[in-house]
């Protein structure tokens, strides 16, 4: 087991690159253990914070790294993680490490303070900044946008550690069975449908009974909606654009003998969606078959129809509704990247359009609570498409606290 220092430096290093980096938000760093990416996370919850914090105790912004590794200390003294003195000490030497004596004699002057004054530390836990964990311009769409108390209702969820939410699949027999064998050991199993549980505590997917026979998968219950809202029949060609790593495509294939068209500009996800379907295929009634295509362009490869009779968009988005599991999005983000997200999506949606049949249904998904690309998004798109008549759908579904992720659907069908 490495020294607490060590961890504390790696869960730093991680911290940065999860706010630096132009990746996906849903692609994060390894970990060499669990307890470091509990740091990190911890860390990343209480950014905010941080940043209140050090614009009453420093004189002018430290180093990033420095920074990252003050959110790590912080929110181990917020939760009491180690005895105050450990944390101090701990954090300290790691200071020593990436920037020397006078990176030490910071970080030490700035925890002592924090201990030395619990009131005002108490008060910086009580700001927007920290309270929201993030930027103000966040905090104020979320609330103009949604009103105090649905805001509260989000800030609440965002601020939480993620539920657990599995799907399982397989024959009902086999359902019962993994279901019985996914209560042992676990404190708590919540049925939110059928299919679909919460199971606390979490624990890595590749220990749960039934993974390897691809009988249980991860999925959001918000995510999960997606099943049963197409009228899908065997043999139909389904389009899924923005497919990985491939969770809408396989509740599509799950529900009947269909073919997904997984397209994704994204190699590396496509990857995952492949080795995830070598798992899950024994399990789906239809085949899933991913390309590599930029969806903004024409030149699709030449195996995918060029018709379907169903679509789904589920849009690269701000990821506005999914910031517990990842704390980091809020503080990646500015307004004018979400305006650049709000372009894509707009002409996502007038290029797919124009690959439905006639009479055929049309599913828009974003993991987004903001107006913008969600409501607002879609009755623009409406205005120019006299051809789409709107279908019932679960429209803006807000984080729940423990329980689901933030999403927003839109259901469509394109005249005969
Ligand atoms: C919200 S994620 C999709 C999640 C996926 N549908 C699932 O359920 O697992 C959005 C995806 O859009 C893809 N993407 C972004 N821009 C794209 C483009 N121009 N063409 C195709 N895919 C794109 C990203 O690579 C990313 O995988």
């Amino acid at each position: 087991m490495p020294e607490l220092h060590q961890q504390f430096r790696e869960a730093a290093l991680a911290v940065r690159a999860l706010l630096d980096s132009d990746s996906s938000p849903q692609t994060h760093p390894g970990f060499s253990d669990a307890a470091v990416q509990d740091l990190a996370y911890a860390a990343l919850r209480s950014w905010g914070l941080a940043q209140a914090r050090l614009a009453r105790l420093a004189p002018k912004a430290p180093d990033p790294l420095l920074m990252s590794l003050l959110s790590v200390a912080f929110s181990c003294l917020s939760r009491a993680y180690r005895a105050d003195a450990v944390v101090v000490d701990q954090a300290v030497h790691c200071a020593r490490g990436l920037g020397g004596e006078p990176a030490a004699r910071f970080v030490n002057a700035v925890l002592r303070k924090t201990l030395l004054h619990p009131t005002d530390a108490q008060a910086d836990e009580q700001t927007p900044l920290a309270l929201w964990n993030a930027p103000r311009w966040w905090q104020e769409k979320i609330l103009s946008q949604l009103g105090h108390d649905r805001a509260e209702q989000v800030r609440k969820a965002q601020r939480a550690h993620p539920p657990f939410t599995l799907r399982l699949l397989g024959t009902e027999l086999e359902q019962r069975e993994i279901a019985h064998r996914l209560g042992k050991g676990a404190q708590d199993l919540r049925w939110l449908g059928p299919q679909t549980v919460i199971r606390e505590p979490a624990c890595d997917m590749a220990e749960l009974p039934g993974f390897p026979e691809g009988l249980v998968r991860a999925q959001d219950d918000s995510a999960q909606r997606l099943f049963g809202l197409l009228g899908l029949k065997a043999g139909d060609q389904v389009l899924d654009a923005c497919a990985a790593p491939g969770g809408k495509s396989f509740l599509l294939a799950e529900q009947a003998a269909v073919d997904v068209w997984a397209l994704d500009a994204s190699k590396t996800r496509l990857a995952r969606l492949s080795r995830e379907m070598q798992r899950l295929s024994a399990r789906l009634a239809g085949e899933v078959h991913p390309a590599q295509a930029d969806l903004l362009l024409d030149d699709w490869p030449d195996l995918v129809p060029k018709e379907f009779d169903h679509i789904v968009l589920d849009a690269p988005c701000s990821g506005s509704g999914v910031v517990c599991r990842h704390p980091e999005i809020p503080w990646r983000r500015s307004e004018a990247q979400l305006a650049g997200l709000v372009r894509v999506q707009a002409e996502l949606l007038q290029r797919l359009w124009k690959r439905l049949k006639p009479g055929g249904e049309f599913v828009y998904i974003v993991c987004s609570i903001f107006e913008e690309e969600a409501q607002a998004q879609v009755n623009h798109w409406m205005d120019q498409q006299p051809d789409a008549t709107p279908l019932s759908s679960p429209g803006l579904i807000l984080p729940a606290l423990g329980e689901r992720d933030g999403f927003f659907y839109a259901r469509f069908q394109k005249a005969r």
